[in-house]
């Protein structure tokens, strides 16, 4: 990427970087007040989570995401290391992932020494395998999967009793409020969670990235089996993390309002993007915008960069996504409305 960020940042105004998804708008204050009223903490943390942090853990598995019947959960040091980690965590042999896909899902089945293979969404067409990586709403396409995609996921894993490890890390961000609505494959497991887990973070839906809080919710055989690698190996959240996780997953009020800022700055981009020709995929949730124009992905990522827009070439994420780019919403307003103005401009 470096060849196209120097030439957007020649241009005159200087660059826009849409090309990775790190928050930009302030920690809600609420949540920095708890970080900082823990900061004495002299003694090690829970690996289980303080027990404020685990009932607001609960109270939130069971109301937001809708998790019903027997399952435990723990927090986790933001989600990339559980992603990173689980296929070892589980001694996977086969993992299988989304072939448009973060890439971490490889990086982790490559650190368990797993043999790791590129999917299509229909789970009728897996190979047998012990792990399965899912990831709705996803990144980088921002697809929904549907309920039904989700019905047929778990009854693949009935039969053969792969672990399905659920990454619902942008669950918070609809595009709008009346159009598909994330829906966590807990809420479909129907009270059965067995070999489910569901992988949440506060990065985005809180603006917490450099705290590093998510967690795990799902099978509670599962769940005990990580917890007792994750307090050995010391895999521990700092405590004022958690005491500001317990904070933020008390409020839907600060995730709401983000979610809505968002909105705002994907219908501002859009019809910029529209206007180069570019189409838009998918796009139904998450802090994404997934577009092609037919073209080899580095031919647009070229077209962008010489108007002082940095974005993702699709091809990062799998061979699949070569002829599309993905432009994050993680700017601020201004930024957001002088990138559309330059889109624009003839
Ligand atoms: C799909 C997906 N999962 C997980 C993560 C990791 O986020 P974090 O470690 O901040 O929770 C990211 C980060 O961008 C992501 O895009």
């Amino acid at each position: 990427m470096a060849p196209y960020g120097a030439r957007a940042r020649e241009y005159k105004d200087g660059l826009i970087d849409l090309s990775v998804g790190t928050p930009v708008d302030p920690t809600p204050d609420f949540i920095q007040h708890a970080l900082i009223e823990s900061a004495n903490s002299p003694g090690y943390p829970l690996t289980i989570g303080s027990p404020r942090l685990r009932q607001a853990m609960r109270d939130w598995a069971i109301n937001i995401v809708g998790v019903t019947g027997d399952f435990d959960l723990l927090p986790s040091i933001g989600s990339k290391e559980v992603i990173a980690n689980l296929p070892s965590q589980l001694e996977a042999t086969r993992v299988l992932y989304p072939a448009i896909a973060y890439p971490t899902y490889l990086v982790g089945a490559l650190l368990a020494k797993a043999n790791a293979e590129a999917v299509d969404l229909d789970s009728t067409h897996w190979p047998v395998a012990d792990f399965v990586w899912i990831n709705s709403p996803s990144n980088p396409t921002g697809r929904i999967s549907p309920r039904a995609e989700l019905e047929k996921t778990i009854q693949y894993s009935r039969r053969t009793n792969a672990v399905i490890a659920s990454d619902e890390c942008y669950f918070n961000f609809p595009a709008s409020s009346d159009g598909e609505q994330p829906v966590s494959i807990l809420s479909v497991a129907a009270g059965d969670n067995k070999n489910i887990l569901s992988i949440h973070s506060l990065s985005k839906r809180s603006n917490l990235a450099g705290y590093r809080g998510g967690l795990i919710i799902g099978d509670p055989l599962l769940i005990a089996k990580i917890r007792e690698i994750r307090k050995h190996a010391g895999l521990l959240v700092p405590a004022p993390v958690q005491a500001a996780m317990t904070a933020a997953l008390g409020d839907e009020v600060h995730v709401h309002e983000q979610a809505l800022r968002y909105a705002r700055r994907r219908e501002v981009i859009r019809p910029a993007l529209e206007s180069m020709g570019f189409i838009v995929e998918h796009s139904e949730a998450g802090l994404y915008i997934w577009c092609t124009r037919g073209e080899r992905d580095l031919d647009s990522v070229s077209a962008l960069a010489e108007k002082g827009i940095l974005v993702a070439p699709g091809g990062f994420y799998g061979v699949a996504g070569a002829t599309h780019i993905r432009v994050a919403l993680t700017a601020t307003d201004a930024e957001i409305s002088a990138a559309a103005a330059r889109l624009l401009a003839k």
